[in-house]
């Protein structure tokens, strides 16, 4: 194992997409496959933290070294990160749905013949990104991500200070990206704009990874 500069600290991160209930059997989701979040995750294990990940339904499996906690929904989600606070480090990557149905259905929704189809008035679901940066126990570090086709700089610059996070990871999402194994990011801090190459997941996790470990674990000096 190499150097260790996240030991004793814990990271709470997000990934994947949400479930949002219509009925028992369906649901309205989002094509997050989960790929970065997770390997984020992984990445600031293997540089020492505690690391749990609060995962939307994904097709991944644990990374190695991690306490995942599986849920469906986005309430669900935000309970499960309150649950697990304090942290020291909080990297939200999922594609949290937006907005969720206001009234799930208790039984299957039935197709009756010769009936209208229905309509499903939705509710906006908590953003658990600004609800942790106001948080009474806000984690020291708070990262959010940011899709974007178009002006992504200029959107995740706003979208920043908006949330009240510290960083925010700008994806650019005009390719491939979602579900994909390659990520183009630009890094937005208070102290500017950083703009990476285009990398594998993996590569964006940890050079991600060892970002962060130089912001909240600084090296001793001398
Ligand atoms: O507002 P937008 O969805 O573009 O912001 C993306 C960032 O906010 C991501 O870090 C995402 O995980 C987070 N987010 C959240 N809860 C929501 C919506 C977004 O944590 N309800």
């Amino acid at each position: 194992p190499g150097a260790q500069p996240l030991a004793g600290k814990h990271a709470l991160v997000t990934a994947g997409p949400t479930h949002e209930p219509i009925d028992p059997v369906r649901y309205i989701a989002n094509r997050s496959s989960g790929k970065q979040g997770y390997a984020i995750a992984a990445a600031l294990a293997v540089l020492g933290a505690r690391v749990t990940l609060v995962s939307g339904p994904v097709g991944l499996p644990d990374p190695r070294g991690v306490t995942v906690v599986r849920v469906e929904s986005a309430r669900e989600m935000l309970a499960a990160c309150e649950a697990a606070l304090p942290a020291d480090i909080a990297v939200m990557a999922a594609a949290v749905a937006d907005w969720r149905v206001a009234r799930e259905a208790t039984q299957k929704l039935k197709k009756t013949p010769g009936a209208a189809a229905p309509t499903l008035e939705m509710a906006l679901n908590p953003d658990i990104l600004a609800t942790l940066s106001h948080h009474a126990s806000r984690p020291g570090l708070v990262v959010g991500f940011a899709a974007e086709t178009e002006a992504v700089v200029e959107h995740a610059t706003a979208k920043r200070l908006r949330k009240g996070c510290d960083w925010i990871v700008a994806n650019d999402v005009s390719g491939d990206v979602m579900g994909g194994d390659r990520n183009t990011i630009h890094l937005v801090t208070a102290a500017g704009v950083e703009d990476w190459p285009e990398l594998p997941k993996a590569a964006v996790a940890e050079r991600l990874a060892a970002r962060i470990a130089g912001a909240v674990a600084p090296p001793p000096p001398g």
